[in-house]
């Protein structure tokens, strides 16, 4: 018995989420896998009603009760500042000290790929972001605010626990999976804290003589992405790094419409959103893409141990956008319901 939390969010979150859960629950009873499934409410609107994002003690309700949390998408253009997706994502991020952001970048067909010469066998690799320190605290400030004057603040944390943590991560997952490079992006010509990373690395990198590991500065590596995503198989970063580096890595995949995450610590209740926001320019319309919440959904299954329908269920999502039966986003003409219950029909006959 596994209990999931799920937490649609906001505008297009709520969309990708009321679609994917009824094939969720299709897979949970044909696979006899004994999830349940519990709704939160946590998002903009009972924000803008009550003042608060999340009720006192939830997070340790879900790290003591829940085994897995689902997530939409927090977002909207209501709120000033965005402080209650801040306060909900960031939130459970660091509440649960969920360490790795773990975002897989594979094209699913070639046609996606916006680069000439590149298709599914060039456009394969995962992404460890730091997901608790960097640039996300919120330490800092404002001062002499509106005048001529005015200084904004922001500081930026490295401890070498977060930093070697998600390092190990990375290679640990690289090992487990056959890979034979890893690759780090810093910034330690500019930000000389973050010569503790180029050590880190170096150090854990010592540790696994078969795994070539290569340093860059993330300028660099983000015009390398693009003209050979084919020499990455994983690549561990920074917070903020990994969050512009991820959308890289979506826009070489077909788009955030496809793009799924895990935030992850093996110690605490992982958290598994598509890479999207809550889209305010399509939301409402029936026409936001699911498969990135169905990507995600996989990534969920297969970490709470079931790697058969987990595999089957992204087997099906690549079908549906291999024989176009998917949304506007990526070429199709379907809706959101439409391209789940596509996927669902592909995943019947293939039984
Ligand atoms: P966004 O991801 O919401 O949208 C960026 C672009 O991608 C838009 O053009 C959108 O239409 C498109 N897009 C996103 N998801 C799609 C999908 N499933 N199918 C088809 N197209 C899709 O990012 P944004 O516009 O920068 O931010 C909007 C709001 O979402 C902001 O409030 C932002 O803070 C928030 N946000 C939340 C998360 C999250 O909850 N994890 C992630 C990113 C942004
Ligand atoms: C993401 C998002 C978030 C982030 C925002 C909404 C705080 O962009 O999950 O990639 O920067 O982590
Ligand atoms: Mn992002």
């Amino acid at each position: 018995m596994a209990r999931i939390a799920v937490i649609p969010g906001d505008g297009a979150g709520i969309e990708v989420i009321d679609a994917a859960l009824p094939l969720l629950e299709q897979l949970n009873q044909v696979h006899g896998l004994g999830l349940s499934f519990e709704r939160f409410e946590f998002g903009a609107e009972r924000y803008l009603k009550t003042g608060e994002a999340l009720p006192p003690g939830q997070i340790d309700i879900f790290r003591r009760d829940f085994d897995a949390i689902l997530f939409g998408a927090v977002g909207d253009p209501r709120v000033k500042g965005q402080v209650h997706a801040r306060e909900i994502l960031l939130g459970l991020r660091f509440g649960l000290d969920l360490y790795v952001n773990f975002r897989p970048c594979r094209l699913l067909a070639d046609r996606l790929s916006p680069l000439k010469g590149k298709g599914r066998k060039e456009i394969d690799f995962v992404v460890f972001r730091e997901n608790t320190e960097g640039q996300y605290n919120g330490l800092g400030g404002v001062f002499k605010k509106g005048t001529p004057d005015e200084l904004a603040i922001s500081e930026e944390i490295n401890t070498r626990k977060g930093v070697e943590r998600v390092i190990r991560a990375a290679f640990a997952w690289a090992k487990r999976n056959q890979k034979t490079r890893v690759a780090m992006a810093d910034k330690n010509n500019a930000i000389p804290a973050h010569e503790l990373w180029l050590r880190t690395f170096k150090e854990v990198a010592a540790e696994y003589p078969e795994i070539e590991a290569k340093h860059f500065y993330v300028d660099n590596l983000a015009m390398q992405l693009v003209l050979q995503p084919e020499s990455f198989q994983v690549i561990v970063t920074t917070n903020l790094f990994g969050d512009i580096l991820t959308d890289i890595g979506a826009g070489l995949t077909g788009g955030l419409g496809l793009a799924a995450s895990a935030n992850l610590n093996p110690d605490s209740t992982p958290l598994f959103e598509p890479v999207h926001g809550s889209a305010p320019d399509i939301a409402g319309k029936g026409i936001v893409n699911p498969f990135a919440a169905l990507l995600t959904s996989a990534l969920m299954l297969r970490e709470l141990g079931h790697e058969a329908p987990a595999a089957k269920l992204e087997s099906a999502v690549q079908q549906a956008v291999e024989q176009g039966q998917c949304t506007r986003d990526v070429g199709g003409t379907l809706s959101t319901q439409e391209a789940v219950a596509a996927v669902a029909k592909l995943m019947n006959d293939a039984r």
